[in-house]
């Protein structure tokens, strides 16, 4: 049996751009799908095809045991959707834009009320219910979107980019509030351009770029085939760098690479904590001091460049892929 959320290769085309090219989903009753990709990678429109606000070219889905091209109404009233652009009204105040919500899904006045105050308590922003929302920062904002999209609790949620902006604070407080929505046994499927909020949140990531899913797994398998943990060391000579270089080629489980300009290197390893001490002595027996070691999974960055063989250009980032379309 298909899970809550089912896709089978949807294909989408704007023009000449493949912005889905046979995207195929499961997500299990209950569980959290975190949809992983950088930016146009076609993590919006595989939301907008199965929320049923864009008609795939081709393939099938099923939400909530729903024909999402079939039944897109049924789907609709199944379903809740966080945008990456919050629809809100910026002149309503949170309360009102909570009731309004519920006014639209033909809920009575009562029930309306009593459901909005809950969600603004819920959500901090009992304090702020009755400012207009364009009074509100970003996080609030975030957290206003999101409420109004569980003013009905539908079984089956989809979150778009939902911390995308939000300071760190702001990221985790919305974090907890995902946590508690899904412990109460609503399916999710949440997109993200952060390997850590999908570590946080997704029971199964899937990766997505140039509108494919590239790899499937836990977060942990997806680390795993990155090459697990990483050791960055900096010595403080650069002439030392070849030498410690082949120190931790030595023990670590590939090649090192080397940034010569900060006299970094870093090695994919096993064995954690036990072998940075291992590093350390066998480095200080050679005479090689070093200005800083650790420890640290793998990044997004990680992940993608082993995957794609090309980093993650995340929004406001000014990586090096950006510097080569300027050029051309
Ligand atoms: N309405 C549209 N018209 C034209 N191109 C679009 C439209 N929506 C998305 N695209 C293109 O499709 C690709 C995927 O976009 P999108 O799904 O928004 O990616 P993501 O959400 O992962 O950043 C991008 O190249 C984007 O420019
Ligand atoms: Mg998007």
């Amino acid at each position: 049996m298909p899970g809550a959320i089912y896709a089978e290769g949807l294909v989408k085309t704007f023009g000449d751009v493949k912005a889905l090219d046979g995207v195929d989903l499961d997500v299990p009753e209950g569980t959290v799908l975190g949809l992983l990709g950088p930016n146009g990678a076609g993590k919006t429109t595989a939301v907008r095809c199965l929320t049923t606000l864009l008609r795939p070219d081709r393939g099938r889905a099923v939400v909530a045991g729903l024909d999402v091209l079939g039944q897109p109404d049924a789907v609709r009233r199944s379903i809740g959707l966080s945008g990456q652009f919050a629809a809100v009204d910026e002149y309503l105040t949170g309360r009102e834009n909570l009731q309004m919500v519920g006014q639209l899904y033909q809920m009575r006045a009562k029930p309306a009320k009593a459901r909005a105050a809950e969600l603004l308590e819920q959500f901090h922003l009992a304090d702020a219910a009755d400012r207009p929302a364009k009074t509100y920062s970003g996080g609030m904002r975030r957290r206003l979107d999101l409420a109004a999209a569980l003013v009905v609790s539908p079984p089956v949620m989809f979150m778009d980019e939902p911390t995308t902006g939000l300071d760190p604070r702001n990221r985790q407080q919305l974090w907890e509030v995902i946590k508690q929505l899904v412990s109460g046994g609503t399916t999710l499927l949440l997109t993200t351009q952060y390997l850590e909020e999908a570590d946080h949140l997704a029971h199964d990531i899937a990766v997505v770029d140039h509108g494919r899913v590239i790899a499937q797994g836990t977060s942990d398998q997806l680390k795993a085939r990155t090459g697990g943990e990483r050791v960055e060391v900096v010595v403080h000579d650069r002439e030392h760098l070849s030498a410690a270089a082949a120190v931790l080629g030595g023990l670590g489980k590939g090649e090192a690479t080397v940034e010569d300009h900060m006299r970094k290197l870093t090695v994919p390893v096993t064995g954690g904590a036990k072998l940075l001490s291992e590093i350390i002595r066998e480095l200080d027996g050679r005479g090689i001091e070093i200005d800083d070691i650790g420890l640290r999974r793998p990044t997004l960055d990680d992940v993608f460049l082993s995957l794609t063989g090309h980093a993650a250009e995340t929004e406001g980032t000014e990586g090096p892929q950006s510097g080569k379309e300027a050029a051309q």
